[in-house]
């Protein structure tokens, strides 16, 4: 394997890790994180987003022919290569399982998964495009489409251009994958893209991956998961690594019902958060009076201004 171990993107340097479960993960400096826990970025997301959101769901509910998918921040493409592993793995290579919940549909009722995705580091995405060949040693769906198979579009809002990939891909032939990956800071293309594309189903499932609440504070704000109220489903579950108070207390404010979950390897706990009480029970009273109770604040957009700019700075010095 001639693979290279690190490259320039528009917020600085990544480099790649191999972790504990084999897979690989990478450091961003400009956040001074790694994508992925270091026990095992595969497993990791396999547990906090498949198991999290409850996937399943999607494939076996005979009544929900249309489904969307959002994946809050896109990175190196972990979290749609785990979609495209649990269903090949699960459905599509088990012939009892494909007959059960695919096949013995009729064609009539096709399925239809929507995936949308952001990312704000486009050149993360060229990287993987132009380095498709290694991108094959880690990460490549078999069943999905390969981003290099996605098409890049235009979009326009307001006075601004934003690029974004689209593909649509019949997988087999009870199910259809539609592919949406906006380039560009998620606060400001998610929703107008969303806008134009109102035929698109709200989403039934969140995968929350931004990294930390102290490095990426604009995604963890009472007023970013509002919008991600807005455009979900009754049926939706949210469902991120992060237990911090400050977070849970943010989705509290914007309404969300705030579940404690047992998390990935060492880690005491996670957060999943539904719209419905019926679709994951209702939040315990104990958790309710520790956010209602605590001097931690939520975050706020108010208070974000500063990591913005100097964000937005790095990125039009690169
Ligand atoms: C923890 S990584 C995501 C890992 C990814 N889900 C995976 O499995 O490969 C967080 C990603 O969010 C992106 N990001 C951070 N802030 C963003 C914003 N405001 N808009 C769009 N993308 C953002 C980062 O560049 C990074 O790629």
């Amino acid at each position: 394997m001639n693979d290279q171990n690190s490259f320039k993107g528009k917020l600085g340097n990544y480099s790649f890790i191999e972790t504990l479960d084999g897979s690989v993960t990478l450091h961003s400096d400009f956040f001074d994180e790694n994508f992925h826990n270091l026990k095992g970025a595969y497993e990791e997301t396999f547990f906090t987003y498949i198991n999290g959101s409850k996937l399943s769901r999607m494939f076996e509910d005979q009544n929900l022919a249309s489904f969307s998918l959002l994946e809050v921040g896109f990175g190196m493409g972990l979290g749609l290569y785990a979609v495209d592993k649990y269903l090949n793995d699960k459905y599509l290579n088990d012939k009892y399982l494909n007959d059960k919940f695919l096949n013995d549909r009729p064609l009539s009722q096709k399925i239809h998964f929507h995936f949308v995705s952001f990312e704000i580091d486009g050149e993360l995405i060229s990287w993987q495009i132009e380095n498709d060949q290694q991108m094959k040693n880690h990460y490549s769906p078999t069943s999905l489409p390969k981003l290099s198979e996605w098409h890049k579009e235009e979009l326009k809002i307001q006075n601004e251009s934003f690029v974004f990939y689209k593909v649509e891909k019949e997988i087999s032939p009870h199910l259809v994958f539609s592919g949406i990956l906006l380039i560009g800071d998620g606060r400001k293309v998610l929703q107008p893209w969303f806008r134009q594309n109102s035929s698109w189903p709200k989403f039934h499932a969140i995968f929350q991956d931004a990294f930390s609440p102290k490095k990426n504070p604009d995604l963890w704000t009472v007023e970013w998961f509002k919008e991600l109220y807005q455009l979900s489903a009754k049926e939706v579950i949210l469902s991120t690594y992060s237990s911090a108070t400050a977070i849970r207390r943010s989705m509290f404010e914007a309404k969300w019902n705030v579940l404690n979950q047992k998390a990935f390897a060492h880690k005491k706990a996670m957060t999943v958060a539904t719209i419905d009480e019926l679709t994951l029970g209702p939040m315990s009273e104990d958790l309710k009076l520790k956010i209602e109770n605590t001097p931690i604040p939520a975050y706020r957009d108010q208070d974000q201004s500063e990591f913005v700019k100097a964000r937005d700075k790095k990125m039009q010095s690169n």
